[in-house]
């Protein structure tokens, strides 16, 4: 990944995804499976890389409204542990029908289908027991638990699959303010629960969290058009995944609809709205600032 920004910022970005490391492996420790076989597709799944955006920005949303690491573990795990989820269902046969994943089989392949559609299941759950267990206000822990519920399901990432998987096969179909909203839900609802689920955690005034909602729409928008434009110009062994599998599978992409130079242009637009939106968190909001530019010029 290119450079996040200033040295103190990629610094702090280093240290937390080493930090989300150990929170992760501790959580599955202390929930062990009850066989053997699928906590070893669960830590599959987690355990073996990924850029850990999503933990990053609930790190990133929470430090800049005051709290400490301690506080933020909780969010930034089960953020992270329902995006794992994701991943692995979106994989699936039934569903993308993918083999790579974060330059490994994919856990269908590396298992079995039984198996994988098991540790989605169970990472989902692992993700509400550890937010569960956060060291916040009850109010505050309830809030978090209903953010990540909607964000995940049908109203949020769930939808969104569902709309991916039903414009399948006529991916050029799609007008644009459904592709967005297709976007906006399958990527976008949990990249604006991360950032909220800091905020919250923080104990941020709404307004705060109002600002962050507009930055963290534009990122998660962003984040998918850049993932369509890797998937036709990417290679798969620096992807970690198969590139060309949009086009293969005639999926609703922005390259599908408005072609490359566009999309390009699109994200030009949406690192503005990110600025604007951080403008009045001042040098508070580095590490935001700088987990945008890192969605939009990624190249994995
Ligand atoms: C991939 O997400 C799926 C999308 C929502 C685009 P990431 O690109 O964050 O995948 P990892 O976690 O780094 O593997
Ligand atoms: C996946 O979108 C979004 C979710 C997993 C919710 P994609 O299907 O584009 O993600 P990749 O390209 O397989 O990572
Ligand atoms: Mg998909
Ligand atoms: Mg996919
Ligand atoms: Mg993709």
């Amino acid at each position: 990944m290119p450079d996040a920004g200033g040295g103190d910022v990629a610094a702090r970005l280093d240290a937390w995804r080493r930090r989300i490391d150990g929170v992760l492996e501790d959580a599955l420790a202390r929930h062990p499976a009850a066989e053997a076989r699928l906590g070893d597709a669960m830590r599959h799944a987690v355990l073996l890389g990924g850029k850990r955006m999503r933990p990053l920005l609930a790190y990133a949303s929470g430090t800049a409204f005051g709290a400490d690491e301690a506080t933020l573990d909780a969010a930034a795990a089960a953020i992270e542990l329902v995006h794992a989820y994701s991943l692995v269902h979106d994989d699936l046969p039934a569903m993308d029908d993918d083999a790579l994943r974060r330059g490994q089989p994919t856990v269908h392949v590396a298992f079995d289908e039984a198996t994988a559609i098991l540790a989605g299941d169970a990472l989902q759950s692992l993700a509400f027991a550890v937010l569960a267990d956060a060291p916040c206000s009850d109010a505050a822990r309830v809030a978090m638990l209903r953010e990540l519920a909607l964000a995940s399901g049908a109203t949020g990432m769930c939808g969104g699959q569902a709309l991916d998987l039903a414009a399948t096969g006529r991916g050029a179909e799609a007008g644009i303010h459904a592709l967005e909203h297709l976007h906006a839900l399958k990527t976008g609802a949990l990249i604006r629960a991360a950032v909220r689920l800091g905020a919250i955690a923080a104990g941020a005034p709404d307004a705060g969290c109002v600002r962050l909602d507009a930055f963290a729409d534009a990122l998660g928008l962003a984040f998918q058009i850049r993932d369509d434009l890797l998937d036709v110009e990417g290679e798969s062994a620096t992807l970690g995944k198969t590139a060309g599998k949009d086009a293969e599978q005639d999926k609703a992409t922005f390259p599908a609809l408005i072609g490359i130079e566009a999309s390009r242009a699109r994200l030009d637009g949406l690192a503005r709205t990110m600025d604007a939106a951080l403008a009045p968190l001042g040098p508070r909001g580095d590490a935001l600032a700088a987990l945008g530019r890192l969605a939009i010029s990624r190249s994995y």
